[in-house]
């Protein structure tokens, strides 16, 4: 195994994108890089591993926990296990229980205990209110309730992080009835009872083992990680956030100064995020109820539907629609909406989405500009998108424009990473571009 398998999601980036970029710009050990839409972590950890000094932010709290628990090497192994066993010792029967329960007869009698004497009237097994339908079936929602119940008894350390994510990187595929392709959906076919011991055990087995060989290469020498630091923030506010918080940033090291930054950031094409990330939000209690989901979604660019607001006027502060190709896009929008007379439903929302999300970026792409030291550079993986009634949205170029026009950056260069395979038939052969940015020598 390797750490950045611990937990991933569907939008993670591969890690060779980053090594790749590394040995291009000749970032070394004395520079400082950022990623600020860090997901699940891959430019941290790829940049721990290289030994290069690395700052990650996102708005998830799943994927904040998954970037420290990624990073965070220096963990007592002696201490983890014995945890792990107490805690494997105390699930085991009440799974057990649980399993069995509908399969004998004692279980008619409605009895909160069992034959062995097992209490199960300390938990709540209601199932939790943001759970989309069919997502978790009864006798795993059980098992995970006792499962995070044990784990919030446990100190609240950096041990107990590795917990935590082993609870929620198993939770959606492994233990719930999920499957992303790439959006999430119900997977009937997985509904049932599942062995929630066997697959958390085995998780926690792989991470262990992971840490055995890390500490190990670093104790020999044959790795020397690099400082991390992951921290919850809005790419918007980048600059102001980290000029706050980051003990890394501020260090005599690096002067308050960033001098490079890789990234994937959302592109207007329906992902949300906080669906995808749905059961793991769930079990670290950040989406218990619409307010929680909404104060993450409202730190979020606007990329999708389901995450434009009324107030949200960033278009209007940077007056966005000067830009001529976002005009372009949004007119051609508008166009659709009055000629096919869309009056209900998301699509009435497609060009403010467009609108919303390229003004974010622009207010992102100045936090950047404040940030990086002069001559440093910025490479955004972003796909171009056909996801609104096919009208093509070439994300790279211009947010190149933008970032050139309207921030600073000089010459904006893009490179086809790949082409994906798009989620509309009509719509084929859309592109994945890395976006490189560079901040002037005279600035
Ligand atoms: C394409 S994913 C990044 C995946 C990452 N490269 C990886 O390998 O896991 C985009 C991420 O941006 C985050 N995000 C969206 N809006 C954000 C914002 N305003 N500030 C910080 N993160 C944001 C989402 O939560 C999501 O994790």
């Amino acid at each position: 195994m390797d750490i950045h398998d611990w937990y991933r999601f569907v939008y993670a980036y591969s890690d060779r994108i980053i090594t790749g970029l590394v040995d291009e710009f000749e970032i070394t050990q004395d520079d400082l890089l950022i990623d600020p839409f860090n997901g699940t972590g891959t430019t941290t950890l790829s940049a721990k591993k290289l030994g290069i000094d690395s700052i990650g932010t996102d708005t998830s709290p799943a994927s904040v926990l998954s970037g420290r628990a990624k990073t965070n090497w220096e963990v007592d192994l002696d201490e983890f296990r014995q945890r792990r066993s107490e805690l494997l010792s105390i699930i085991q029967p009440i799974f057990k229980e649980i399993s069995s329960q509908g399969n004998t007869t004692l279980d008619s009698f409605g009895d909160s205990t069992n034959g062995q004497g097992i209490d199960l009237s300390k938990y709540d097994f209601s199932e939790p209110k943001k759970t989309p339908k069919g997502w978790l079936s009864e006798k795993p929602l059980k098992k995970m309730k006792v499962l995070r119940y044990h784990i919030e008894e446990l100190p609240n350390d950096n041990v107990t992080d590795l917990f935590k994510l082993a609870m929620i990187a198993i939770s959606p595929e492994d233990v719930g009835n999920v499957r992303f392709g790439p959006e999430a959906t119900r997977d009937p076919k997985q509904e049932g009872d599942k062995d929630v011991f066997t697959i958390f055990k085995t998780k926690l087995s792989e991470i262990e083992e992971d840490l055995e060989s890390v500490q190990a290469a670093v104790e020999s020498g044959e790795v020397e990680p690099g400082e991390t630091e992951i921290i919850r923030a809005d790419a918007r506010q980048l600059a102001d956030t980290l000029r706050e918080e980051s003990e890394l940033l501020n260090s005599d090291k690096h002067g308050g100064e960033v001098d490079y930054l890789i990234t994937s950031p959302p592109y207007p094409a329906e992902h949300d995020y906080t669906r995808n990330q749905r059961l793991e939000l769930i079990w670290l209690r950040a989406a218990d109820d619409n307010k929680d989901l909404q104060k993450i979604k409202k730190a979020n660019i606007r990329s999708h539907t389901k995450n434009i607001y009324v107030a949200d006027d960033e278009g209007e502060q940077v007056n966005i629609r000067e830009n001529d190709r976002v005009d372009a896009i949004v007119s051609e929008m508008e166009q659709i909406i009055v000629d096919e007379d869309i009056s209900h439903g998301f699509g009435k929302y497609y060009p403010r989405v467009i609108e919303e999300y390229f003004a974010g970026m622009q207010h992102h792409f100045e936090q950047v500009y404040d940030l990086l030291a002069s001559g440093g550079k910025a490479a955004y993986v972003v796909g171009d998108s056909g996801s609104y009634w096919q009208v093509e949205v070439e994300t790279a170029e211009i947010l190149g424009e933008l970032a050139e026009e309207r921030v600073g950056f000089e010459e904006p260069e893009i490179r086809l990473w790949r082409n994906m395979a798009a989620t509309t038939a009509d719509y084929d052969d859309v592109e994945e571009n890395i976006l490189i940015l560079t901040k002037p020598e005279s600035a």
